[in-house]
């Protein structure tokens, strides 16, 4: 655990920060101001500084900073140095979109298991990798030391779901169903709702035409 408690809000601006110094250090870009970064993130430098500050700042004064050394250091904050196994429980349109995104993969999130409660699914493939009853679900998780359940079924089966991967260790819940689960402690959720983003966007389109 962390010695100091980052806000969730600085936390959800590390992914952004990561992905534009990942595209810079395709680019050979070796150092870059926070007046630059900001220029191209469109947030302002004292925000990047702040930001970086909750870490030790990263850079130094006038001299801007590392490009690699600061992507580096941010990978490992997100915990994206290394590698977590994940299993998708619900391979219907979703969990087979997201099982199939090999980005994931790229980023170090190795999809090992697909589960699901139809009979026809079972045997088939995502990837490489089958798909099988979800009655078989707790004791794959508990034997490849599963961390992250990937919850691609409907709202009403999402929460029992819950209940059992807790009691089967998993670390980390990423939820799809609409519900908001409750978990013991111990368990991260992040619940992802595109609709959301969707809701926004009608939202803007609304404001945009009536001014
Ligand atoms: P789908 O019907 O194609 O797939 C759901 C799969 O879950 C099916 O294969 C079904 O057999 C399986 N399933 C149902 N109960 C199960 C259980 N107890 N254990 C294991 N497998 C079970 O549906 P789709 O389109 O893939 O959506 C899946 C879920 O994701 C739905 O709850 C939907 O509302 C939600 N969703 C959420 C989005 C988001 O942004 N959060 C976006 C799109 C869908």
């Amino acid at each position: 655990m962390a010695d100091k408690e980052i806000s969730q809000a600085v936390i959800g601006r590390l992914p952004r920060y990561f992905r534009y110094l990942g595209d810079l250090k395709e680019k050979g870009v070796e150092r870059i101001s926070s007046q630059e970064l900001s220029d191209i993130m469109k947030v302002t430098a004292s925000q990047i500084r702040q930001d970086f500050n909750n870490f030790g700042g990263f850079g130094q004064q006038g001299y801007g900073y590392n490009v690699n050394y600061l992507y580096d250091e941010i990978s490992k904050i997100l915990g994206i140095d290394k590698q977590h196994s994940l299993v998708i429980i619900g391979a219907g349109h979703l969990g087979k979109a997201i099982a199939g995104y090999t980005n994931f993969t790229r980023r170090g999130f190795v999809f090992k298991g697909a589960f699901d409660c139809n009979p026809e699914l079972y045997g088939t493939k995502i990837r490489d990798v089958e798909v099988r009853p979800v009655d078989e679900m707790e004791d794959f998780v508990r034997k490849n030391q599963i961390e992250i359940a990937v919850l691609t079924i409907p709202k009403d089966q999402a929460v029992p779901m819950a209940h059992k991967l807790a009691e089967c260790g998993i670390k980390a819940i990423w939820n799809f169903a609409h519900v908001d689960l409750e978990v013991p402690n111990n368990i991260q959720v992040e619940n992802v709702h595109l609709s959301d983003s969707l809701m926004k966007l009608s939202y803007n389109i609304n404001r945009y035409e009536n001014t």
